[in-house]
């Protein structure tokens, strides 16, 4: 059987599927073609990231693709109902990527924390002339052990997030309105297990009491951050959204950096994608990062294998 990768598939990935009696390819097809190809080529198993989209007249026209995979988490591509009322699987990989954002977010704080954001811009400009100006800058550093950490939104990246900053020496608080409670297992290195057991809080508790905030929510229609959220924080707090652009209110945000109230903030995704505000790329007090949280190689790796073996158990 054949599996058409068409925007790409890990090393790991391919492996896996070959191992397992599968044919991979890895050309990119144009979506005008792609009907043609599948049909041509005899192809079983469609995998696409967010590039190639698979409606109704793809699964359609393609009777005999059986699997149609996503490798990440949104299927906004993919006619996803429609393919399953006509007999078609259709998976993803939800959690293949969570640990890669939560470490993102971790880069965002330690670096937020001791000014690395400014820094890595003055020290190339100002570094030779202008060390021990620079040096007193950034002096008033803050260690993140011993703070609190709140977190907006508790599945699997808020959890992941959660057992970062649990090994970091931090306390978790966290709101989710459909989630009471929720047990994190950590893992050690030298093959000890530590659980801990967080029961969620109210959004209001989270915002008054978090030293650092991060959200973890879906995409929804209203601000989950935006100015009376920003009031109630705490004075000097630092956040980062690596969610969704529109979940924050940048213009809020900015407000509250403005004034002081917000001391810092992280961004790895934007209302405009892929044309962040000006304004936000501009601003000092903001660590930046092109939407690559997920982006890691062992996330890619995942991704693959966790395709992999779902398809193997679909199909063989
Ligand atoms: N930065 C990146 O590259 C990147 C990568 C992957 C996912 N994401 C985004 O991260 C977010 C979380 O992903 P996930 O896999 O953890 O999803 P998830 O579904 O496992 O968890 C989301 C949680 O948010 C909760 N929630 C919903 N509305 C809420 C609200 N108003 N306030 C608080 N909690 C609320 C839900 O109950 C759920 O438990 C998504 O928006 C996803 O698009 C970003």
């Amino acid at each position: 059987m054949k599996v058409l990768a068409n925007d790409g598939i890990s090393q790991s990935g391919i492996d896996a599927l070959e191992k397992g009696g599968f044919e991979v390819i890895t050309t990119t097809v144009a979506q005008e073609q792609l009907i043609n190809y599948i049909n041509e080529k005899d192809i079983t198993v469609l995998l696409v990231r967010s590039a190639t989209t698979v409606r109704k007249d793809l699964i359609d026209a393609c009777p005999n693709l059986k699997v149609i995979g996503r490798g990440g988490v949104g299927m906004d591509n993919i006619d996803v109902e429609y393919a399953r009322e006509q007999g078609r699987s259709v998976i993803n990989t939800p959690a293949a990527s969570s640990h890669s954002v939560a470490e993102l977010v971790f880069g965002h704080l330690f670096g937020l924390a001791r000014f690395l954001h400014n820094s890595n811009r003055d020290m190339p400009l100002e570094g030779d002339s202008n060390f021990k100006g620079l040096k007193k800058a950034y002096a008033k550093g803050t260690e993140l052990k011993g703070k609190t950490l709140g977190v907006l939104g508790f599945g699997r990246i808020g959890q992941a997030t959660a057992k970062v900053a649990i090994g970091a020496g931090m306390k978790v608080i966290a709101f989710d309105p459909f989630m009471d409670e929720a047990n994190l297992e950590l893992d050690f290195f030298d093959g000890q297990k530590l659980n801990f057991n967080i029961k969620t809080i109210s959004k209001e508790d989270v915002l008054k009491q978090a030293d650092f905030l991060t959200l973890h929510v879906p995409a929804q229609d209203d601000y989950v951050i935006g100015k009376p959220e920003l009031e109630i924080m705490k004075d000097g707090a630092i956040l980062v959204n690596a969610a969704r652009g529109g979940v924050v209110d940048e213009v809020a945000l900015v407000e509250a950096i403005t004034s002081g109230k917000i001391a810092r903030a992280a961004l790895d995704v934007f209302e405009k994608e892929p044309k962040p505000e000006m304004q936000l790329l501009m601003n000092p007090a903001l660590s930046l990062t092109p939407h690559t949280g997920a982006a890691t190689n062992e996330a890619q790796d995942r991704i693959g294998t966790e395709l992999a073996e779902q398809i193997i158990g679909i199909l063989k």
